[in-house]
């Protein structure tokens, strides 16, 4: 690969000293690329001088994580943990770099969901952080890695926008967005996805140029492009926004961490429809049902109950399907079922509605059903992308790529606010 070459190119560019106090305060409509492990951006960089810092970004993390060359705790172990073109952060290689392990004790999980049964080991460092023309100064949770990759990961980092929940864990080592904010680096405490997908039966979608050519846009410190067009009172007007809660839940049975993570945006849905046929909703665990907010591969998948998918699968006469890992539209727990291709138009809408407000959001058909081309069929095959979580009624969904089509997605930092929107410009 030639990511190696890229940091000793970049490394140069980026080489001036920038203070702790941020540059550029206007919102960065970072890039995303979509990557079969969710949305990725190329706009990072660590350390002077800089080296690249390509990051995968995740709703569901809790700071910015990059690969170290340390492995079993050592520096000079790199290669019995990673591959040698594996994307990472070499401390010694950054004159702005500052040990932080005398503030923060390094941390363990496991399970987790980066590595699952494998040791998730980190030590907290701080250095400069430049995204796109931001630049701050970050904490940052620095890989530790316990075993060996089998393979490099097409970014070396993650950048978390988790929220930070006053009173529980230390807000200073936290989302790099919030460490960065908290420092006079963005305009507003918010950050806001728009998603440039593909149409799969002609339905219409935003233009990838809405998008400036990319999968989708994750902007920081404001509002998505597709909602400032529309002006500042056009944009509130089509924004609702839903309080954060807290779903202890997600722990055990969606992101299952030891020690245990809290911090997710989530709302309480209150409704869920197969067109308008309302689905029962399981309450006995704290009240009403959660909506976890995470577009990466967890959120891929129209998230549904097991009985209601099954009442989909009923609505919809699907039938069910033996899929190759590869073909699998989502990386859920439940079987698959394929539907016939001509008749998705005629399937109903699947539908939520959050506490808060009464309006009731909608994923269409031509959204939660994906054509596929199996390696052994002689033509393409259209398959219901649900994702269940859980058993029995709707007690706890992940909602993602899939929800978020047709809508914009906004997180506020400071209120704890989760925002949605239509998409402006379709249909
Ligand atoms: C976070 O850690 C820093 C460094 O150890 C410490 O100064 C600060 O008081 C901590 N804050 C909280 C809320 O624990
Ligand atoms: C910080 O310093 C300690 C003690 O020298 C060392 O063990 C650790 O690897 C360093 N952490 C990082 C992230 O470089
Ligand atoms: C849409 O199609 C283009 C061209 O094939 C591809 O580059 C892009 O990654 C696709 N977008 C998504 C979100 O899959
Ligand atoms: C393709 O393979 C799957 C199992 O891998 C099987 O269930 C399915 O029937 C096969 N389809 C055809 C058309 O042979
Ligand atoms: C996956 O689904 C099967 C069948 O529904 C169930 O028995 C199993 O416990 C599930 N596994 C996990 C990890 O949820
Ligand atoms: C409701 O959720 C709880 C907690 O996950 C679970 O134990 C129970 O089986 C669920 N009941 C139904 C009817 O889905």
């Amino acid at each position: 690969m030639d990511f190696l070459l890229a940091l000793g190119l970049l490394g140069g560019a980026f080489a001036a000293p920038a203070p702790c106090t941020p540059i550029d305060r206007g919102a960065f409509d970072m890039p995303l690329q979509w990557t079969p492990y969710g949305f990725a951006t190329n706009t990072i960089s660590v350390g002077t001088p800089a080296q690249s810092m390509d990051s995968f970004v995740d709703w569901t993390w809790i700071g910015q994580y990059v690969f170290t060359p340390r492995c079993h705790g050592d520096l000079s172990r790199t290669s019995e943990c990673l591959q040698p073109d594996q994307m990472l952060f070499d401390q010694r290689e950054s004159r702005t770099f500052v040990n932080q392990s005398h503030l923060y004790p390094d941390r363990h999980w496991n399970p987790n969901h980066f590595y699952f049964h494998d040791d998730l080991s980190i030590g907290f460092g701080s250095d400069m952080l430049r995204v796109g023309n931001t630049k701050s100064r970050v904490t940052l949770q620095m890989a530790d890695m316990r075993f060996k990759l089998d393979s490099a990961y097409p970014f070396g980092g993650v950048y978390g926008l988790s929220p930070v929940f006053a009173g529980y864990d230390n807000a200073s080592t936290q989302s790099p967005f919030y460490q960065t904010w908290r420092q006079g680096g963005y305009p507003e405490p918010i950050t806001s996805f728009q998603y440039c997908y593909n149409s799969t039966f002609g339905n219409p979608v935003p233009d990838r140029s809405r998008c400036n050519d990319n999968d989708g846009l994750q902007t920081l410190g404001g509002l998505s492009p597709a909602l400032t067009e529309l002006g500042d009172t056009e944009a509130q007007e089509a924004i609702l926004w839903y309080d954060n809660i807290f779903f202890p839940l997600v722990n055990d049975v969606d992101f299952e961490y030891d020690p245990p993570l809290y911090n997710y945006w989530a709302t309480r849905v209150t409704k869920h429809l197969i067109g308008d046929e309302e689905q029962t909703l399981n309450k006995t665990y704290g009240g009403n049902p959660a909506a976890i907010w995470d577009h990466a591969s967890y959120g891929r998948g129209l998230p549904m109950s097991v009985n209601s998918y099954h009442r989909l699968i009923h609505l919809t006469e699907a039938q069910p399907i033996i899929l190759d890992e590869v073909d699998k539209p989502n990386n859920g727990n439940q079987s698959f079922a394929s539907v016939d291709c001509s008749r998705v138009d005629s399937f109903p809408s699947v539908k939520f509605q959050f506490e808060g407000h009464d309006h009731v959001w909608e994923v269409i058909p031509q959204n939660y059903v994906d054509r596929i081309s199996p390696a052994n069929a002689s033509e393409p095959v259209c398959v219901l992308n649900v994702r269940t979580l859980a058993d029995g009624d709707f007690v706890i969904g992940n909602f993602g790529d899939t929800f978020a089509k047709d809508k914009v997605v906004l997180f506020d930092f400071e209120e704890m606010k989760v925002g949605l929107a239509d998409m402006p410009g379709l249909n």
